[in-house]
């Protein structure tokens, strides 16, 4: 039975203290209280609420009534008000919190498993399929498509030198994919890119005529149009040609252009530059080697091989003939040259003033190549089994 400590000092202080210390008092119970509710759904007596009421509420001695005897009554008239005020705060307070406890603690005991589930919103049918010891869901995190990443990885080397990335688009006019880069019309060199027409344009001028773009160079004359020299740019993106798919062969695949024109540019640049960027993506050991070959766009124009980096340059793996090198030691990797003086004239470029060289790889074959993969379709018919070896 709690009895209320009589009053030492009636400062702020002391009050204040004073009806903490019944408050505490009050907590404790109720918390015990609790603990015995719960104990008594294991077996346990149950704890005897009208005792607990009556020791705080009873008109006999009850703690409110305490309260008001022995601090209001007894308290020094001067002090009267302060205490007064004390009391009737403790009063409510307790009321309160007493009243809680009754009616929280038996509803507690009485809520059964039905009713539990209807309060967190489980309904029954999905309670016989939960079973919380089951492993949860996976998620997979999804991964870069390795042609993508190979084409961020080869991006990334001639950002690192200073290029600025350019894109456009993938429908594209017969002027742009060939006329302004020095395809005549009827030109025979128009054949070596089986083309992807959009249909029903006969109606148009050739230039205007919508068509899959065969490759990213058309981004250079897209870029001249709007940038004065000195333009240095890395180009990725897809493009479309009209080739049956087979195990290297896509009729749509990936490219990645580079340009670059100042004054004063020469041959040395573009075989500096691309022996430095097949050295950052193959390894420090590969070697480069450049052999004549035409482009409408480029003069002189070159096809650029690496010494083959799956077997070292050597032909052979082992006992094995090096399958990706066809034996040769080197891999055809890219194109390129000197921009043709013509392609300027298309762009309001001067010939006489400025020079510059541009390179186009495919990105799907460099994929395959680092990947150690054998059939170009696996990259695009969206098989997760496949793909998620590169996550
Ligand atoms: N556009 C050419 C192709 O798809 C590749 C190429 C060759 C791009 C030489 C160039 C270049 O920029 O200079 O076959």
């Amino acid at each position: 039975m709690y009895s209320v400590p009589k009053l030492k000092s009636y400062s702020a202080a002391a009050l204040d203290k004073a009806a903490n210390g019944v408050k505490e008092e009050l907590h404790r119970q109720v918390e015990q209280l609790a603990t015995a509710k719960v104990k008594e759904r294991s077996g346990k007596a149950a704890p005897d609420l009208k005792v607990f009421r009556d020791e705080w509420m009873a008109r006999t001695n009850g703690v409110v009534t305490q309260l008001n005897e022995s601090w209001l009554k007894s308290a020094p008239t001067k002090h009267k008000r302060d205490v007064g005020k004390v009391v009737n705060e403790l009063r409510t307070y307790i009321t309160e919190q007493v009243g809680n406890a009754l009616e929280g603690l038996p509803s507690i005991t009485r809520v059964s498993d039905a009713g539990l589930r209807r309060i967190l919103g489980v309904r029954d049918e999905d309670l016989d399929h939960l079973d919380i010891t089951l492993p949860g869901t996976r998620r997979h995190l999804g991964a870069e498509h390795p042609v993508i990443k190979t084409l961020h990885q080869i991006v990334s080397v001639f950002r690192n030198l200073g290029s600025s990335v350019q894109e456009g688009p993938v429908i594209e006019t017969d002027y742009y994919n060939f006329e302004a880069l020095n395809f005549p019309p009827d030109h025979p060199a128009r054949d070596t890119q089986d083309t992807l027409f959009i249909a029903r344009q006969e109606s148009k001028p050739q230039r205007e005529r919508l068509l899959l773009r065969t490759h990213t160079s058309p981004v250079q004359i897209r870029t001249m149009e709007k940038m004065k020299p000195p333009v240095r740019i890395v180009i990725p993106g897809k493009v479309h040609r009209n080739d049956p798919p087979d195990a290297s062969h896509s009729p749509m695949f990936h490219q990645v252009e580079g340009l670059a024109v100042d004054t004063n540019i020469t041959f040395c640049d573009l075989k500096g530059t691309l022996d430095h960027a097949m050295k950052a993506l193959f390894g420090s050991s590969v070697k480069t080697s450049f052999r004549p070959s035409f482009f409408p766009f480029t003069e002189p124009s070159a096809e650029m091989m690496v010494s083959c980096f799956i077997c070292g340059g050597s032909g052979a793996r082992g006992s094995e003939p090096c399958r990706p090198c066809k034996q040769t030691g080197w891999i055809e990797i890219l194109g390129c040259g000197m921009v043709d003086p013509n392609v300027y004239g298309f762009v309001d470029y001067d010939p006489k003033k400025v020079s510059g060289f541009a390179f186009g790889m495919g990105a799907d074959r460099i994929a395959i190549l680092k990947y150690g993969v054998d059939d170009i379709q696996l990259f695009f018919n969206g098989d997760v089994r496949f793909l998620e070896q590169f996550g």
